[in-house]
């Protein structure tokens, strides 16, 4: 979101009423922004190769049906990985053939509802691959069928992010000893086994570890169509995982970074011979969205300046919990919805959650915030406010994504209201009220 775009969307959200008293916090996304990464990705491969590239969002990022559809719109397919996401994904219009079925934990169930649907599956491990062989024992698929491996390159800078360390509990950990060669006869015992999936890591890993990772499926499936004489491996899903900017307004680093180094490291895989599959999330969303919160009070303790908010912990999660691996730009912005002039001051943002971590800005220098400001939280269109997190019964955020006309004017339409407090009584029991009486 551009710092432009972003004032004209404060300033219309505080003027067309989406942040009020009763309404303390809303989030924001920007819809041109959201078209213009899908535009930079799609262009991004489209120069390395020719070969079929089925982009698939990976929905955790933003599991929203209205964002589905509009990327849908957009040309892109979905990465799902549990019922909940793909039921996402349909009701957002995508057909199967546009569907990617990942997860570490999938019943048997589920298996056989994407093998129905012919919905793409990878198998993350051999127990997982012989419940395929059942079900298909049982009744063939349209499902294209791939394994994950874990090409073990090393994590990035945040653990719980680095998927290809060498115990992660992801895929087929490739070069534990005879898991290679063991990979290499399943897929010979299964012609129907046509693709290799890996995502090294998310946010935190560097491009060249990403890169060597891809270097080490696509090498992997060389050696399978050698051994098999024929082009068995069709396919390879590289997962997503290009981090995010979160310092600046840059979108560094780029889609065409990455699809730059492929071309460099990997050739091979963007000769024509293989289709492509991208999984990307929070590069695509986390720029253009921006959570939105009223300042209730303005206090101070110890010295220490402090505006109290409503956006806390259940709309920045990650930031709250590891604020050093996640910190968050925040912009100041008066009652009117006008960027904020003033000194910096170093104060705390504090979220409306009771307990004392719950900020998500610590001593960070801003014009002195008072109550009735409006702060806002940059880059939270990713794993932020959309996925919601329901300490202390804090309602889920509503969501509204915004266009602007060349005039300044603003459009914005809901993407998801906010929940109500009806809502939270019904979602937590409050129809068996007396369940536990005897
Ligand atoms: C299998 C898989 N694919 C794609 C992604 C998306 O990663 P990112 O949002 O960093 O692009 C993830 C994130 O956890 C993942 O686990």
């Amino acid at each position: 979101m551009t710092v432009d775009r972003r004032d004209l969307a404060v300033r219309a959200a505080v003027e067309q009423g989406l942040l009020t008293q009763e309404q303390p916090v809303t989030a924001l996304l920007d819809v041109a922004g959201i078209r213009s990464s899908v535009a930079a990705l799609r262009a991004a491969f489209a120069a390395v190769t020719d070969a079929p590239v089925l982009h698939a969002f990976a929905v955790k990022a933003a599991p929203l049906v209205p964002v589905l559809s509009l990327l849908h719109a957009e040309g892109m397919g979905a990465e799902v990985a549990s019922p909940g996401e793909l039921a996402l994904a349909r009701a957002a219009g995508l057909p199967p053939g546009l569907i990617v079925l990942d997860s570490p934990a999938k019943t048997v169930a589920e298996l056989r509802e994407a093998l129905g649907l012919g919905i793409a599956v990878n198998a993350d491990n051999w127990q997982e691959l012989t419940r395929i062989d059942n079900l298909l024992a049982a009744e063939p698929t349209a499902s294209p069928l791939g394994l994950r491996v874990n090409p073990q390159v090393g994590g990035g800078s945040i653990g719980a992010l680095s998927t290809a360390t060498p115990t992660s509990k992801f895929g087929v950990a490739l070069r534990d000893e005879g898991a290679r060669e063991q990979v290499v006869r399943a897929c010979l015992e299964r012609p129907w086994l046509t693709r290799l999936h890996t995502h090294s890591g998310s946010q935190g890993m560097a491009l060249t570890r990403m890169t060597q990772g891809v270097l080490a499926v696509y090498e992997l499936a060389e050696e399978i169509n050698s051994a098999a004489g024929r082009q068995q491996i069709d396919t390879i899903d590289i997962g997503g995982g290009l981090p995010v900017n979160f310092a600046s307004e840059e979108h560094t680093p780029a889609f065409a970074e990455y699809a730059g180094q492929l071309k460099e490291r990997v050739p091979g895989l963007l000769d024509g011979r293989y289709g492509l599959i991208t999984e990307f999330g929070r590069s695509l969303l986390a720029k253009h969205g921006t959570v939105l919160a009223r300042v209730e009070y303005a206090k101070s303790a110890g010295s220490r300046p402090i505006a109290v908010t409503h956006a806390g912990v259940q709309v920045a999660t990650r930031t709250v919990y590891d604020p050093l691996s996640w910190p968050l730009r925040i912009a100041a912005y008066d009652a009117n919805g006008r960027p904020k002039a003033g000194t910096g001051v170093e104060q705390d943002i504090a979220g409306p959650a009771c307990f004392a971590g719950d900020l998500i800005a610590e001593n960070r220098p801003l014009p002195l915030l008072e109550a009735g400001d409006v702060v806002a939280a940059l880059d939270t269109g990713a794993y932020y406010f959309s996925s919601h997190y329901g300490y202390n019964s804090l309602p889920r955020t509503a969501v509204h994504g915004f266009t602007t006309a060349p005039d300044g004017g603003v459009r914005f339409a809901t993407v998801r209201e906010a929940q109500s407090t009806e809502a939270i009584v019904a979602e937590s029991g409050g129809a068996q009220r007396d369940a536990l009486l005897g």
